[in-house]
C-alpha cells in the first residue's frame, strides 16, 4: 500500500473551513458577527528535534513548529456561556458556563478548549467572557505532534484578541498565554505536560528551531533563542512518520516518569535534574562526574531511577551538542545525536513501543542521518533527518515493514520549520 502523506491546510482554506463550521453550527447571525468582534486564529503542532522529557526537568529542548495548524473561528459573547464544536464531531456542541467552572469539570476534547478560558480567568484576566468557537485541524490527532497544544494555543490567541487582553503581540504576553494553555491541559484536561509543546506553538519562527531553556526564573528573553534550521540549504528533509500506535499521555506513565525525576532531584538535594546536568557538564572530568553521580543515584534510589536520571542529564547535553553540530553543518554528528537520543529513550527512559523502534530502525537502515521518536512516546511519531528526495522512499519502507509485522498503516508528513500561531482573519 502506498504510504499517505498528510498535507498542511493553507490559511485561507483553514479559515474558510472554520468559518463554515461556525456558521453551520451557530447560525447565520453569528457568522455576520464574526466580522465585528470575532475572527479566525491558527496555531501549529510541533516536532521536537531533540531534548525529550527534559522540559519538566528545567532542561533544554529544540522544537520546530509544523506547517500543520489548528484553526479556530471564535466570536465573543456578552454572558459567560461557552459553546464549542469541532469538525471531528460536528453534530456535538459542548457547553459550559465560565462562572461555575472548576478544575476537571469539562470532559473530553472540550476540556482543552474551554480550559484555556477558565485558566485565563483564574490568572486574573476577568475580561474573558463567554464565546462560541468552531475548531478544524490538520494536525493529526493523538500522534505525538501536539494537536492538543495547537488547540489550546489557537484559542488562547483568539481569547486574547477577542477580549482585548493584549497578550498576543509580544513574546512576554505570549508567555502568559502559554501558562494558561499549560494550566488548561494539566488541571482541566488532567493531562501532564511540561511546556515544550505550548512554547513551540506560540514562539517558533519560520526557518528556525526554538532552543528553549526551561530553567525556572528566566525572563522570557533569556528562555529562548532562535536557531537557523535551514533544511533545504543543506539538501535535507525532515521526515515525520506517525506510527498510528495509540498515544496517551494521561494514562499515568508520563506522570510516573515525572515523579521519579522529582524524587531523584530531592534525593540529590537539588531543585531539578537540570542542576545535576549543569554540574556534570561544568566539571573538569565530565565522564567521571557523570559516573559518580549515577552511582550515587543508584545507591539512593535503585537501578530504574539511575537510568531515568542518565537519560535526562545526557539528553540535556545532547541538545547543546546538536545545536553546535547543526550550526557547523556536521550533519553526521547531528544525526548520531538523534540516534543516541532515541536509544536512551528506549533503553533508559523506556517510553518507546515496538512501532516506534521499528520505524526508527528502518529509517536508519535506509540511510537516514539520524532517527528518533519525538514527543512524549508510548506511541506517536518518529522523525528522521534524510537527504532531499529520500523522505518518500523511506516512509514507504517503514510502511512495508509495518505491513509485514501486522502493525497499523503509518502516515507521513514532511516537516519544515514554520511560524507560530497568529490571527489569520
Ligand atoms: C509531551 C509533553 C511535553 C514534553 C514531551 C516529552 O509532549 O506534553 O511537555 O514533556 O512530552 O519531551
Amino acid at each position: 500500500m502506498p504510504v499517505s502523506f498528510i498535507e498542511a491546510v493553507k490559511n485561507d482554506d483553514g479559515a474558510r473551513q472554520a468559518t463554515s463550521l461556525f456558521s453551520e453550527t451557530f447560525g447565520e447571525y453569528c457568522r455576520m458577527r464574526l466580522q465585528d468582534n470575532g475572527g479566525v486564529w491558527a496555531s501549529p503542532g510541533r516536532v521536537n528535534i531533540i531534548g525529550e522529557h527534559t522540559d519538566y526537568n528545567e532542561g533544554l529542548c529544540l522544537p520546530i513548529a509544523l506547517p500543520h495548524r489548528t484553526f479556530v473561528a471564535l466570536h465573543p459573547r456578552r454572558d459567560t456561556k461557552v459553546r464549542v464544536v469541532s469538525s471531528v464531531n460536528p453534530m456535538s456542541i459542548e457547553q459550559a458556563d465560565l462562572d461555575h467552572l472548576h478544575a476537571g469539570d469539562v470532559k473530553g476534547w472540550a476540556a482543552y478548549a474551554i480550559g484555556v478560558a477558565w485558566a485565563l480567568r483564574k490568572a486574573g484576566y476577568l475580561k474573558v467572557r463567554g464565546f462560541d468557537a468552531a475548531f478544524v485541524s490538520c494536525v493529526p490527532l493523538g500522534s505525538g505532534l501536539s494537536s492538543s497544544a495547537a488547540m489550546t494555543c489557537s484559542i488562547a490567541l483568539a481569547l486574547s484578541d477577542a477580549f482585548d487582553l493584549g497578550l498576543s503581540d509580544s513574546d512576554v504576553g505570549r508567555v502568559q498565554l502559554i501558562h494558561a494553555a499549560i494550566m488548561a491541559e494539566n488541571e482541566m484536561a488532567g493531562a501532564s505536560t511540561g511546556g515544550l509543546d505550548q512554547n513551540a506553538s506560540l514562539r517558533c519562527v519560520e526557518g528556525n528551531a526554538l532552543l528553549l531553556d526551561c530553567k525556572k526564573d528566566l525572563t522570557p528573553l533569556q528562555s529562548v533563542s532562535q536557531q537557523p534550521f535551514d533544511l533545504a540549504a543543506n539538501n535535507l528533509e525532515l521526515l515525520v512518520v506517525d506510527t498510528c500506535a495509540p498515544h496517551q499521555l494521561n494514562d499515568g506513565q508520563y506522570a510516573a516518569r515525572r515523579m521519579m525525576c522529582q524524587e531523584a532531584a530531592q534525593a540529590l538535594n537539588v531543585s531539578s535534574l537540570r542542576a545535576v546536568a549543569d554540574s556534570i557538564s561544568n566539571s573538569e572530568d565530565s565522564q567521571q562526574t557523570l559516573q559518580d553521580t549515577l552511582n550515587r543515584v543508584q545507591k539512593l534510589g535503585g537501578e530504574t531511577m539511575m537510568r531515568r536520571v542518565r537519560h535526562v542529564v545526557t539528553e540535556i547535553n545532547r541538545v547543546r551538542e546538536f545545536v553546535e553540530a547543526f550550526h557547523k553543518t556536521d550533519i553526521t554528528l547531528a544525526g548520531e545525536l538523534m540516534n543516541q537520543s532515541h536509544n536512551s529513550l528506549r533503553d533508559d527512559y523506556e517510553v518507546t513501543v515496538p512501532e516506534l523502534d521499528t520505524a526508527v530502525d528502518v529509517a536508519r537502515n535506509e540511510g537516514a542521518y539520524g532517527a528518533r521518536m519525538t514527543g512524549g512516546g508510548f506511541g506517536g511519531s518518529i522523525i528522521a533527518l534524510v537527504d532531499t528526495n529520500r523522505a518518500k522512499p523511506i516512509a514507504q519502507a517503514i510502511a512495508d515493514e509495518f505491513a509485514k509485522r501486522g502493525f497499523a498503516a503509518p502516515r507521513a508528513l514532511s516537516a519544515v520549520p514554520s511560524s507560530s500561531g497568529e490571527r489569520i482573519l
